[in-house]
């Protein structure tokens, strides 16, 4: 099993109408030419066009942000399953691959824009994941599992109304795929049975980072995602003075828009 054949380097296109072909055939492309945050924004505006709900501005990804919001997440409590949450506080090591906004459940972003404003000068490759390629190279009963069994997305701490299965069909039918490391079985009589199930799929997206190929994003270049399909994240880097935008975009095919921001380090699901 080539777990790394499911890495992705975007393909590089030009325009708005460009990067939304390819990212709706492909999971994601690459462009070039964004000099900032607000080019960002009008990029993923033209881009979305009529399918547009929302777009806006989530993270601003540097050294010293992943250690402060890494301390206040730090001080979280362990959940009544005994998982403890973590931002990736420490830079120097790989990030878990994930879908961003993965705890939000059904409000997660559709669309996702990530604009390297400064590389690192000592790595943070870029890494994505296509989770749709993935699946079809898993073993039978794991492949099985993802596809059919209710798990559970939380976040220690911030539980989500909703099991869903790993891979599901949403109402507007889109394949979502999720992956983000404290997926867990539901909780019942079949949890213990189910473990090695989500291990496999937790272990298997691990290895197509491992071993998949990695890209590096230049100044002004940004990758454009299908957050419901493709996993991303960086390697390890020390350099300060690295920032990364991440823009998140909703879609009239998205299964749920927030109506607030979102706010990562305190992902409270709204009272129903
Ligand atoms: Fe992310």
């Amino acid at each position: 099993m080539d777990v790394g054949s499911a890495a992705l380097v975007p393909r590089r296109v030009s325009s708005p109408a460009e990067a939304r072909e390819v990212v709706e055939q492909e999971g994601a492309a690459l462009v070039s030419g964004i000099l900032d945050e607000d080019a960002a924004m009008d990029f993923g505006r033209a881009m979305l066009g009529d399918e547009l709900v929302r777009i806006g501005r989530q993270i601003e990804a540097t050294r010293a942000r992943a250690e402060t919001e890494g301390a206040v997440v730090e001080r979280q409590p362990v959940d009544a399953r005994g998982r403890k949450r973590q931002l990736s506080r420490d830079t120097t090591v790989p990030m878990p691959p994930h879908n961003d906004g993965f705890a939000f459940g059904d409000e997660a972003p559709d669309r996702l824009f990530l604009l390297q404003a400064r590389p690192a000068r000592d790595g943070g490759d870029n890494f994505l994941i296509d989770g749709l390629a993935l699946a079809d190279l898993l073993p039978d009963d794991v492949a099985r599992f993802v596809r059919t069994v209710p798990v559970d997305h939380s976040e220690p701490g911030f539980p989500q109304p909703e099991c869903s299965p790993i891979l599901r069909t949403t109402p507007a039918g889109r394949p979502q795929v999720r992956h983000h490391p404290y997926l867990a079985p539901a909780l019942g009589p079949d949890e213990a049975a189910h473990w090695p199930m989500v291990r496999a799929w937790l272990d298997a997206v691990v290895a197509a980072r491992d071993t998949g190929a990695r890209f590096r994003m230049e100044a002004g270049e940004m990758a454009v995602v299908d957050n419901y399909r493709v996993f991303h994240g960086r390697h390890g880097y020390t350099d300060p003075d690295r920032l990364l935008y991440s823009i998140w975009g909703w879609t009239t095919s998205a299964v749920a828009v927030p109506h607030r921001v979102l706010d990562i380090v305190n992902p409270v699901q709204p009272a129903v």
